[in-house]
């Protein structure tokens, strides 16, 4: 019996010193600096020329955001997956709406606010940052197309991070969309609508 634990005991520091060098060894983990780059991210960008396996989708608007020649989208792609449902965006803009402000209160509505004038919850109590979350509600904003709102999503704009691990193509659309629905909530022309959208407000004009 005693044979037997010493045994165990040397068989158990023999092992455990085969893996020690590979526990500790100087390796980056995501998202941490790195001393050894100029850029000090860890994190890589392909060499030039990488060629992606499986679905490559480097250059199809709906996944970028920019036709071809580099200019970005101004309309919703025309069908869109969402809640695993094929949508057309034209004839079932409700549908898109619904699932964007369901992602947008999850994802961003913190920062940016429910009405996307920058007073999230998170804003007002405390967060610093260098600059403060964006209101949607500037001429500037309202006048950029929609594939802006995508291509903010998707690779970050200034000292905010993209939310493409976050949500997927289709919803970052979805997204953008409600974002001009609420842009519409906070600047829209009574002029513009019918009398009966008129009725429909009940005197709010
Ligand atoms: C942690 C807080 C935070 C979250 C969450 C967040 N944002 Fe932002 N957002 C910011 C900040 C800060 C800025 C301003 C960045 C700057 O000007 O450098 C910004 C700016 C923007 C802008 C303005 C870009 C421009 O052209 O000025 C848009 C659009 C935007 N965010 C959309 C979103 C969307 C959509 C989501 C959710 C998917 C989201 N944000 C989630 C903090 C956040």
């Amino acid at each position: 019996m005693k044979l037997r634990s010493l045994a165990l005991a040397a068989a158990g520091m023999a092992l455990a010193g085969c893996h020690t060098d590979m526990w500790v060894q100087p390796r980056v983990k995501y998202y941490q600096p790195s001393e050894f780059f100029a850029d000090q991210s860890g994190a890589r960008t392909p060499p030039a020329g990488t060629v992606p396996r499986g679905q490559a989708r480097t250059d199809d608007p709906k996944y970028t955001g920019r036709t071809p020649d580099g200019k970005l989208v101004t309309e919703l792609p025309a069908r869109l997956v969402l809640d695993g449902q094929e949508v057309d965006t034209r004839t079932e803009l409700g549908k898109v709406l619904r699932v964007g402000k369901d992602r947008f209160t999850a994802q961003c509505s913190h920062c940016h606010g429910a009405a996307g004038d920058g007073q999230g919850m998170i804003t007002k109590r405390g967060l610093v940052l260098r600059r403060p979350p964006a209101s949607y509600h500037t001429d500037r904003l309202r006048k950029m197309p929609i594939g802006h709102f995508f291509d903010v999503m998707t690779n970050g704009f200034g000292t905010m991070f993209p939310a493409n691990y976050r949500l997927d193509p289709d919803e970052r659309w979805a997204v953008a969309a409600y974002i001009r629905a609420l842009q519409l909530s906070q600047a829209m022309d009574p002029d513009a609508l019918t009398p009966e959208e008129r009725a429909k407000l009940g005197g709010a004009n």
